[in-house]
């Protein structure tokens, strides 16, 4: 992070778009360019892609267990899809070219369909080229509602990203330059956060919706001026509301919070040169009305429970620059193998409870997701951990997860740093 050459932080609140609530009819979504005021007003404009005439798109609400249809139109001038990241949904709908559909070809559009099971925080982004085109900005926000929301005064969207921007706001484009690529990945020089609201009440209790979208970036975060807790990760609801701290996100993680509004609220994130300020939440008056009351937990997930493991696999990640162990023809690698292989990494019967683990034999965490499914991390006492879509492996470290593999097709399995998915580190399982 080069705060030297963009030190005026995100203090400037943006807001985003109005949300598209999900009424019978369909969503629409149109990828096309636009220009977007990331750095603070004053500052330059950045052009470059989003949906529906803003970076981030809108963000998409939806009822859990109702069929939704997103009409995804295609404005640019190569191909596109669109993934809904952590949405257990049917295969075809999981916007994959080659995996699981042909591109959005210019001018296209596609109509997607599905009805989301769980009600929680999701979000979604191109899936072609995404080291790119989510870099670019396609990337939105997706929430499922509860069927009985948490009593908050305020349900607020936080998107976190960063880029790589000139002094004047125009992107730098090197999406696909080797050092990166061997490195961290293609990261950016600003950051911020987008939020759905600007103002609060001091005294308010608020759902916090907070969104890494960020390709590559690994964000450390702190919130100030609120106590709390984290009520659910990755979309799913935890069974004890966890007391908050800091919170470090992967790319595609996201948390909920319930907090209760003291002051203003900063969002900071960490780094090396001390807390870089993403985004803050003024507050407008007070709300002397809330009883103060205890958080409680959001309505569970109904995951399937796992059973005995049928398979134990082994998912070794491979190659990057300063001394990972090398395999594979790409510049990373899982099992010796970069990119999509002809056969899949796992072949899963329907139902079947599957034990990975994943060893980090790279200088590097990576943030590895698997498409259709959430998994439970398996805790340090073998115990089953929290359930995400999205596990960070930090860099010599193993992780072992268990899934029950029941949501039929071909899925994707793969670092969300994504110039490393770019870079080779990606496989694929099958469910019949
Ligand atoms: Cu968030 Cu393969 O995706
Ligand atoms: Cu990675």
């Amino acid at each position: 992070m080069n705060r030297r050459q963009f030190l005026a932080s995100a203090s400037a609140i943006a807001v985003l778009p109005a949300p598209s609530l999900a009424a019978p009819d369909t969503l629409r979504l149109r990828a096309e360019a636009v220009t977007q005021q990331i750095l603070p007003d004053g500052d330059g404009a950045t052009s470059m892609l989003g949906f529906n005439g803003s970076m981030p798109g809108p963000t998409l609400r939806m009822r859990r267990g109702e069929r939704v249809k997103i009409d995804v139109e295609n404005g640019l001038d190569e191909g596109t899809t669109v993934h809904w990241h952590g949405i257990r949904l049917e295969n075809q709908m999981d916007g994959v070219p080659v995996l699981t559909q042909d591109l959005i070809n210019p001018g296209d559009t596609m109509t997607y369909s599905f009805v989301p099971p769980d009600a929680g925080t999701f979000w979604y982004h191109s899936h072609y080229i995404s080291h790119e085109q989510a870099a670019r900005g396609m990337i939105g926000p997706l929430i499922v509602e509860d069927d009985t929301p948490p009593d908050v005064d305020h349900d607020i969207t936080v998107l976190l990203s960063d880029w790589h921007m000139q002094e004047d706001g125009s992107l730098v484009e090197s999406y696909s330059n080797m050092h990166n690529l061997a490195h961290g990945g293609y990261m950016g020089n600003f950051a911020r956060a987008f939020l759905s609201q600007a103002h609060v009440r001091s005294g308010d209790r608020v759902r916090l919706r907070l969104i890494n979208a960020a390709t590559n970036r690994i964000f450390p975060v702190t919130i100030s001026g609120v106590t709390g807790h984290i009520v659910a990760l990755d979309g799913m609801a935890l069974a004890a509301p966890r007391p908050l701290s800091e919170i470090v996100l992967a790319p595609a993680q996201r948390v909920d919070l319930i907090v209760d509004v003291m002051g203003t609220v900063g969002f900071d994130m960490t780094t090396r040169q001390g807390p870089y300020q993403l985004a803050a939440l003024t507050t407008d008056g007070a709300n002397t009305d809330r009883q103060s009351s205890p958080i409680s937990p959001l309505a569970g997930h109904d995951l399937p429970r796992p059973g005995e493991p049928t398979q134990h696999l082994t998912l070794t990640m491979m190659g990057g620059a300063m001394g990972g162990r090398h395999g594979g023809d790409n510049i990373w690698a899982f099992n010796n193998v970069s990119d999509l292989a002809e056969d899949p990494f796992g072949s899963f019967q329907r139902g079947e409870t599957v034990r990975i683990t994943m060893v980090n034999d790279t200088s590097f965490p990576h943030g590895i997701h698997l498409h259709g499914h959430h998994f439970f991390e398996v805790g340090e006492d073998g115990a089953l951990g929290d359930v995400r879509d999205t596990t960070l492996v930090e860099a010599g470290a193993s992780r072992d997860i268990i899934c029950v593999f029941d949501n039929p097709g071909r899925w994707l399995l793969h670092c969300h740093m994504l110039s490393h998915a770019f870079g080779g580190m990606r496989t694929w399982v099958t469910v019949a």
